[in-house]
């Protein structure tokens, strides 16, 4: 599997839904459907509110399962919808 900077043809500003379309398509022809993704929001709010310890436990627990090659676990920054809430 690529890295995620390598080759990601990501637009700096995206001007259209088309553009959105072919950076979604690029992102999940990327993925391996077979290995799930398992994400932790790591923005700010949810930092204060122990994010931090959730996705170390998580990766913890991962690997003493022996499922480190099964499936991913990502920290992400906060989505729009939730900075809307
Ligand atoms: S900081 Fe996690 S959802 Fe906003």
């Amino acid at each position: 599997m690529k890295a995620p900077s390598e080759s990601l043809k990501m637009p700096t500003r995206l001007s259209s839904p088309e553009q959105l379309e072919s950076l979604r398509k690029d992102i999940l022809s990327r993925r391996d459907s077979k290995r799930p993704i398992i994400t932790v929001c790591a923005g700010t709010g949810c930092q204060t509110y122990g994010a931090g310890d959730v996705y170390q436990d998580i990766v913890q627990e991962v690997k003493k399962q022996g499922l480190e090659t099964k499936l991913e676990v990502k920290a992400t920054g906060s989505t729009d919808s939730a900075r809307r809430a």
